[in-house]
């Protein structure tokens, strides 16, 4: 589907579902990923973290208190206790503004040592007259998302994104390439687009993913723009560049410098209508965003 330098011949931006379709349903669920999917979406982006008993699981921050029913740091629980919470029932009906701190982060009303106390009768995760729906509801494993990914019977590309690399010395990237490794994911061949990219704020943590899986691609995330990348560069041997929409809304031009310095440009988070505009105006190679649906019906693809 793609051109030499990456570019899709179908379309020109490619759609990527932040933490699944992650508006509509629950993030990082199960439910997020099928109905992005569903929906349409080129690519589907996901947090990784490592549990205490060595399993990679889809959770954006560092603790489970915002998305789930239960307390305490990913790192500090194994999957079994994951596996206990119910990742769905925080997510009210209508839209979750994007929380501003990475390990702060709370479901909207929930003061901060309120005990959630998840009540089946009204629970999001729920259907009517059913139990709930695991689906919306369980911790996912990445593993299983891969799954998803092989069975959705149509190219579904992953962009994963490694959390908290730095806690674990490597042990993150090398469980995650061991897992893209089984899925015969870790070496794609060299004349074809690989279908998993990795992404990260830490170039540390990209490096590590080259030094072992040289065939993958890796986007180097940015919350701000620094000095020290200002003029197009990024962190040795990545190609793609993933500026946060704030960067390119102030600083329309480093788009191009960007794509002159010869990187592909992944913008996020991308859920305005005039954002998306703005990309597209711009030339950007993908956009990252909640709402895939609403993204590809701008872009008439729906
Ligand atoms: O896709 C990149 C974006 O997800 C980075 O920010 O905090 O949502 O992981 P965050
Ligand atoms: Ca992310």
């Amino acid at each position: 589907h793609r051109q030499q330098d990456g570019r899709s011949e179908r379309h020109p931006l490619d759609v990527v579902a932040h933490r699944g379709a992650s508006d509509e349903a629950p993030e990082h669920t199960l439910a997020a990923y099928r109905k992005a999917i569903e929906d349409g979406a080129d690519a589907l982006e996901c947090d990784v973290r490592l549990t205490a008993d060595g399993h990679l699981v889809c959770v954006h921050d560092r603790r489970v208190n915002r998305t789930s029913n239960g307390r305490g740091a990913v790192s500090t629980l194994e999957l079994a206790d994951l596996a206990a919470l119910d990742f769905g029932s925080w997510k009210a009906t209508g839209s979750e503004p994007e929380a501003p701190d990475r390990d702060t982060e709370r479901a909207p009303g929930r003061a901060p040592d309120d005990p959630a106390v998840p009540t089946p009768g009204n629970l999001p995760g729920l259907a009517p007259g059913s139990g709930p729906d695991p689906d919306r509801t369980s911790v996912l494993t990445l593993e299983r998302l891969l799954e998803l990914v092989a069975d959705s019977g149509r190219r579904v590309e992953l962009a994963i994104e490694t959390k908290h690399p730095t806690r674990w010395a490597g042990r993150v990237e090398e469980r995650l390439l061991t897992l893209l490794d089984r899925f015969g994911l870790a070496a794609p061949p060299r004349d074809d687009p690989s279908p998993v990219r990795i992404m990260s704020f830490s170039a540390r943590s990209l490096h590590r993913v080259q030094a072992a899986a040289p065939g993958l691609p890796t986007v180097y995330l940015m919350q701000f723009l620094t000095p020290r990348y200002r003029d197009g560069r990024l962190p040795t041997g990545v190609g793609i560049a993933g500026p946060s929409i704030r960067i390119v809304r102030n600083h329309p031009d480093y788009v191009a410098r960007l794509r002159r310095a010869g990187h592909q440009v992944h913008v996020w988070t991308v859920n305005e209508p005039e954002d998306v505009e703005l990309c597209v105006r711009l030339g950007v190679d993908a956009v990252i965003t909640n709402r895939p649906k609403a993204v590809l019906t701008q872009l008439g693809r729906r």
